[in-house]
């Protein structure tokens, strides 16, 4: 936990052009969360309460996707650079931070660990400025971290603005956008900063040198967790970033027991949990807050969204369960819909293309095949015979099914809702049950078979057909 008073300012404001996108960067999602979320959580778990987020482009999408998170919004308009968004940030950070750190919400993965490294190190050495570095094979589009001979960081500088200074370019060391920051140097040095004479675009990267013509200490922490450091500008950088947090969440539960028989194709958003000894075939997504117990088995090709499995529950191939429960030693597919509220209790057996919606199968109930369950309440030990279907709308309202304990229910039968069928009663196959059927008994409404003579010619076979 970080317990010095900092201010973490977020910079958010930017359009994000190489996502060529409608939507703002830093809400396309990481396994199921905008990508800055990612960020504010690691800040948050940090101890860092008070947060500062710079939005402008599409400012109101973005406070929308966050207004769950404690966080506070600056807006900037227009977008003059790095440097712009800190200085309308500074307004909003209260005259005790001591420090501030400034992060970018399209570099959202940075660890906890990299971030305490960066502060520690900015106390350690009382700095004006600390900068996060990487060392990669190519320095790309990022800023060049420049030092002196005695290895002094100097300044930072920006690639776009070294086109004609290979020297520059050559620069491996890079610049992440993650800094700490002094508060009252920050504070004052801000109001100094030039416009670049290439761009326009004041930036945040040019209070390096400042600090160092002040005779202040700049330091540079090269951080080793490269993957984890590097913005997100491009569909492909977010797809990289997404297999970054999708190995380490996979490996989490790998070391805790569960078995995946292919990491690669298993996508688990992060606050999913699941129990020891559950195997997980390739292309499952399990989503949301979805808990999964233990000894679980689940197929290939399955989706699982804020769902409760409980123990030894067997998911086929190709399941889609939302906002559902699955009871324990259950079953269900292949090819099996839960849809929102179905809440199927221990030993329920849910078979092939059976759809289930807002109702509760008790113990033991069996839907084998061919299904729509809508509204409904099937009591105990009751079989639905294939091709059941609950008529549960009538045009404009929704009406309840109830078929109580230990009641069949014949294949191909519509039960026209509001619909009860005694405990123990039995319904013919075929029917159409529009009226309720007492405890016991047998409900038909099919027409009754009449057996004719055959009374039709047959056709003399021609010769050679
Ligand atoms: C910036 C750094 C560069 C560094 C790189 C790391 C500067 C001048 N350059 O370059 O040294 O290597 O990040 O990824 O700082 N933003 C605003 N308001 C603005 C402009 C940008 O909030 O007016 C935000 C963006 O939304 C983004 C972040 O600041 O989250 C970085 O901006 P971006 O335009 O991506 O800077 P780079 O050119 O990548
Ligand atoms: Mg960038």
């Amino acid at each position: 936990m970080l317990n010095d008073k900092i201010t973490a300012v977020i910079l958010a404001a930017g359009q994000g052009t190489r996502m060529k996108s409608g939507h703002p960067k830093v809400l396309h999602q990481i396994l199921g969360r905008p990508m800055i979320a990612c960020l504010l959580d690691t800040l948050i778990n940090l101890g860092i309460s008070d947060i500062l987020v710079v939005v402008g482009y599409q400012a109101e999408k973005v406070q929308e996707a966050l207004k769950e998170y404690p966080v506070r919004f600056v807006v900037q308009e227009p977008q003059l650079g790095t440097g712009h968004a800190v200085q309308v940030a500074m307004a909003a950070v209260p005259p005790e931070a001591q420090e501030v750190m400034v992060l970018c919400g399209d570099a959202p993965l940075i660890s906890a660990e990299s971030i305490g490294a960066l502060h520690q190190l900015h106390k350690n050495h009382r700095a004006a400025v600390t900068i996060q570095t990487v060392a990669l094979p190519d320095g790309l589009h990022y800023g060049r971290v420049v030092r002196d001979a005695a290895g002094r960081v100097t300044a930072v500088l920006q690639a776009k603005d070294s086109k004609d200074r290979p020297e520059i370019l050559a620069i491996r060391e890079i610049n992440t956008g993650v800094y700490s920051f002094d508060t009252p140097f920050l504070r004052e040095a801000l109001q100094k900063i030039p416009k670049s004479p290439v761009t326009g675009e004041i930036y945040l990267t040019d209070l390096i040198h400042i600090a160092r013509e002040r005779g202040r200490a700049v330091e540079a922490l090269i951080d080793p967790d490269v993957d984890s450091l590097l913005g997100i500008n491009s569909r492909a950088e977010l797809a990289a970033a997404t297999q970054t947090v999708k190995r380490k969440i996979n490996a989490r539960h790998m070391d805790q027991g569960v078995t995946l028989i292919d990491p690669e194709a298993t996508y688990i958003e992060p606050l999913v949990s699941i129990g020891r000894d559950t195997v997980i075939y390739p292309n499952v997504y399990l989503q949301g807050k979805t808990v999964i117990g233990e000894n679980c088995l689940i197929e290939s090709t399955v989706r699982i969204e804020d769902s409760i499995l409980e123990n030894r529950v067997h998911i086929k191939m190709g399941c889609v369960i939302t906002q559902s429960r699955v009871g324990e030693g259950a079953d269900l597919g292949p090819f099996a819909h839960l849809r929102p509220l179905s809440d199927l209790r221990p030993g329920v057996h849910v078979g092939n293309f059976v759809e289930v919606k807002k109702s509760v199968l008790h113990e033991g109930v069996k839907a084998g095949h061919l299904t729509y369950l809508g509204d409904a309440d099937v009591g105990p030990g009751t079989n639905v015979g294939a091709g059941t279907i609950t008529c549960n709308y009538d045009g404009a309202q929704k009406h309840k099914t109830i078929i109580e304990e230990g009641v069949f229910i014949g294949s191909n039968t519509a039960l026209v809702a509001p619909v009860t069928i005694g405990k123990g009663a039995y319904v013919g196959a075929g029917s159409t049950i529009t009226k309720d059927v007492p405890p016991g008994q047998l409900g038909v409404s099919r027409a009754r078979q009449e057996n004719r003579e055959r009374r039709f010619i047959v056709k003399k076979k021609e010769e050679g057909s």
